[in-house]
């Protein structure tokens, strides 16, 4: 499927955006190992999180889903997870790759974790190496891609493993496989990166502490079931909120958005830039911080964005060029390198599709440089990458022409609905079947 994007006037509306996707993931794994039954709410019914979704069933778990956005997970214990009667496939899903890595490295039985295209071309060495010093067998193609062949029934002991790359999902999976151990895990970050596995730990009774960087906790930890209720993905909100700022005069309410402090890089950046943003009605959904999101029309200036705040903005930045192509002068983003192993290469596909829309962008091997412009019509490639093609159809809303953004199907790995919340807020866009 493709895009056709008309120059829209976007308009004041309140709108809500599907569930984060981290805690709909985290949620199935987590309720799976725990004792007792898991309620869900809010779940992102998205084919990466369906996929993790099918995983845990075929490793003997019974999920029902009596609404497309609720979950009833019958925990079956750390232990109860049973062998996988055939290779287990994870889409396009790095985050269920890596995390499930961790889990299926404690399991009595071997398991093989396998995805399509772009999620077999990802480096898994970076969880490979925790993994097996902690005493896991796996392996991966030559190259350290999937898929990955775990064996089972492997002792697993605990390590203090320092991340050379900020990773949530390295740190997720080396705490996994932690709970799994004997004695104590630790992982110690270079940098904040998201949460939600602790904080979803710890609200099912597991101890953890959390200080300078260092994370840990001791092995063979039981999990208690519990309501999860999941946010609003503020990775999703952000095209919304990024379609406003760029819109002449619109003033839109984006409601029950995730607001964890881990995540909030975009608002920061977009804030230093110049964005009218606010967070209205703040409160805590379990142990997840949840606000209203009111955004307005803001003249944007350039600028250079503080590394600081890239693994708090990870999944941002393809929307953020959008941002700086629409602002005033030149944005220098650096220190963003993990943008070239994402779903696709991020800082690539978006350099080429805002070239093609007439955007001057300089890149560098970790860094890039995008000078303020005016979107032209024509015709990009997303490279299959979901934020690729949603970030690429807000430039359309204030391109001089029509835009098409073609292979956009995998925008319902995060975002199914995208173009009907886009419509809602005033954006003309049509889905063309290739
Ligand atoms: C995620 C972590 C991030 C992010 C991904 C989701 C998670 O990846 O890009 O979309 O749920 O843990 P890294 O932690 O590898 O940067």
């Amino acid at each position: 499927m493709h895009f056709k994007v008309t120059p829209s006037a976007l308009r004041d509306a309140r709108v809500t955006v599907p569930g984060d996707k981290s805690v709909s993931h985290r949620a199935l794994m987590l309720g799976s190992i725990a004792e007792g039954r898991t309620d869900v709410s809010g779940f992102l019914d998205g084919d990466d999180c369906l996929a993790t979704a099918a995983a845990m069933r075929a490793l003997g778990v019974t999920i029902e889903q009596p609404g497309p956005t609720e979950l009833v997970i019958e925990g079956i214990g750390l232990h109860g997870l049973s062998a996988p009667a055939a290779d287990i496939d994870l889409g396009n899903s790095g985050t269920a790759m890596r995390l499930m890595a961790g889990l299926m490295s404690g399991q009595s039985f071997g398991s093989v974790l396998t995805g399509d295209a772009s999620l077999t071309g990802r480096p898994m060495g970076r969880i490979i190496k925790p993994l097996t010093s902690m005493g896991a067998a796996i392996e991966s193609d030559c190259d350290g891609t999937p898929p990955l062949q775990i064996s089972g029934g492997l002792k697993l002991r605990g390590i203090d493993y320092k991340l050379p790359v900020a990773s949530a999902q390295v740190k997720s999976a080396v705490l996994l496989a932690g709970l799994y151990a004997e004695g104590t895990t630790s992982v110690t970050e270079p940098a904040v990166t998201r949460d939600h596995t602790e904080r979803m730990l710890g609200s099912m009774g597991v101890q953890l502490s959390a200080e300078g960087g260092r994370i840990a906790l001791d092995g063979g930890q039981a999990l208690r079931g519990t309501q999860v209720k999941v946010p609003g993905d503020l990775s999703s909100a952000t095209f919304i909120i990024l379609g406003t700022l760029l819109s002449q005069d619109a003033d839109i309410l984006i409601e029950n958005v995730g607001v964890n402090p881990t995540r909030t890089g975009v608002i920061d950046i977009l804030l230093a830039m110049g964005a009218d943003i606010s967070l209205e009605n703040p409160q805590l959904l379990g142990k997840e911080p949840v606000a209203d999101i009111r955004v307005r029309a803001s003249r944007l200036q350039g600028g250079s964005v503080d590394p600081a705040l890239v693994s708090l903005a990870i999944d941002e930045f393809p929307a953020l060029f959008v941002a700086a192509a629409a602002a005033t002068g030149k944005t220098t983003f650096s220190g963003i390198g993990e943008l070239r192993v994402k779903e696709s290469d991020r800082i690539a596909a978006m350099a080429d599709g805002m070239r093609r829309l007439g955007i001057k962008v300089d890149e560098s091997e970790d860094g890039a440089v995008v000078q303020g412009g005016q979107f032209t019509g024509g015709e990009v490639e997303s490279f299959h990458d979901h934020r690729v093609a949603m970030s690429l159809a807000m430039a359309a809303t204030i391109a001089t022409d029509e835009v098409i953004i073609r292979d956009v199907d995998n925008v319902d790995t995060s975002f199914p609905g995208f173009c009907d919340r886009l419509a809602r807020v005033g954006g003309e866009i049509e889905v063309l079947n290739a």
